[in-house]
């Protein structure tokens, strides 16, 4: 008892001063917390009235819509080989066993369920975190820290899946469209409030927090010929939050533009999607690729932020719609509960959240249940 006691301490010293040769070298650069619910990748201002002139705004650095990783230089697949559970393999990447201690890691601060087919995922991006040595101290060091470790965000980042694309389940965003928002914009009118704040909590690149804020444009514009509210609807701000725990997908949303080719981010957008969009070509070696940029009143209306759903206390509040969707399929009844008590905390009075038809909802009876043409929305009380 007392050695293993004893080894693991010294696996735990030896861990630590690898750590502190790691961040003396410089690699810790944009890795921190991921509890934090303020960002680097947070843009200012924010907030538009679509009716008001466009104003520029500040955009990121671009490198032709594609964020570099930083593992950019390492695309193959690392070399991991497993060895019998419980100890490192000969070429000193993880046993099964030490994965599954990472995965644990990942599960309690992120969410994210990682079981045995998803195993190989993890040991290649351990070896790209650089956890190929010293295995077993690495490991000790990740668990003490967790998501302070130097390295966790990087780790995040190869283990979280940001498919999405724009105008993404039709029959939600129609309902939202035809349905739910006119309603709200009426309601917040009559209250005398002239503000409308959607969230999109795990946005990826960003298609689903565009497709919120031209949606809302849309409507925005129609009521605004309505001889009764036009006047207050054309004067209506609008924000819209998109939060993520990747700060490279984030990147991306902040850059506002995307390609056009393969089954990508515009596979189910409508034309009047696309009408919010500037077309700009470039050339690629020898192709010629298609990208759209989100127009500047569409863009404007948008902040990102870097946000951990695990966090506990919402990255802001009052919104009058949360749109949570593909993400809580990958987190475990405790965790999904942790995620939805945050959003309860996060919604205005009579304000909405809705999930991906696919979600897991167990738990969300902490919500008042609405159901509509067979679809799903939930209000806070
Ligand atoms: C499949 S995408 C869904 C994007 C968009 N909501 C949609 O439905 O198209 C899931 C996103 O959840 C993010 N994610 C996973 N765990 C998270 C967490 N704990 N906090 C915040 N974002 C998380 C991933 O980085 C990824 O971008």
């Amino acid at each position: 008892m007392a050695s293993d006691l004893d080894q693991k301490l010294q696996a735990l010293d030896k861990s630590l001063a690898d750590l502190r040769s790691f961040m003396a070298g410089g690699v810790m650069g944009g890795a921190g917390s991921a509890g934090s619910g303020s960002s680097g990748a947070a843009s200012a201002g924010g907030g538009s009235s679509f009716g008001s002139a466009v104003k520029p705004r500040p955009t990121a650095p671009a490198a032709d819509g594609i964020y570099v990783s930083p593992f950019a230089a390492t695309n193959g697949r690392a070399e991991v080989s497993f060895a019998s559970a419980g100890s490192s393999s000969s070429r000193g990447g993880p046993s099964e066993a030490q994965l599954i201690r990472v995965a644990k890691v990942v599960e309690n601060t992120t969410g994210i369920m990682l079981s045995g087919r998803l195993y190989d995922k993890l040991a290649n991006a351990l070896a790209k975190v650089g956890a190929s040595e010293h295995v077993e101290q690495w490991i000790v060091g990740y668990e003490v820290m967790a998501d302070r470790h130097p390295a966790h965000l990087d780790l995040v980042e190869q283990l979280t899946v940001h498919e999405t694309y724009f105008y993404r389940d039709e029959r939600q965003l129609e309902q939202f469209r035809r349905d739910l928002l006119p309603a709200m914009i009426r309601k917040r009118i009559a209250e005398g409030r002239m503000t409308l704040r959607l969230w999109s909590a795990a946005c990826s690149t960003g298609e689903e927090a565009y497709t919120l804020a031209i949606i809302v444009s849309d409507v925005l514009a129609t009521l605004a010929t309505d001889p009764k509210i036009g006047r207050q609807a054309a004067a209506m701000n609008v924000e819209v939050l998109g939060t993520d725990i990747s700060r490279q997908a984030l990147a991306r949303a902040e850059q506002a533009v995307y390609r056009t080719e393969g089954l990508g981010s515009f596979r189910n957008a409508p034309d009047y999607i696309l009408s919010h969009f500037n077309k700009t070509t470039l050339r690629e070696g020898m192709r010629i690729i298609e990208e759209l940029r989100v127009l500047p009143n569409i863009r404007q209306a948008v902040r990102f932020k870097h946000f951990n759903l695990l966090s506990g206390a919402p990255p802001e509040r009052d919104f009058d719609f949360i749109f949570c969707r593909n993400v809580l399929i990958y987190m475990n009844d405790a965790n999904r509960l942790q995620v939805f008590r945050m959003l309860q905390r996060a919604m205005a009075t009579n304000g909405m959240v809705l999930f991906g038809p696919t979600d897991s909802l167990k738990g969300a009876e902490i919500f008042r249940l609405h159901q509509v043409d067979g679809l799903s929305y939930y209000t806070r009380d």
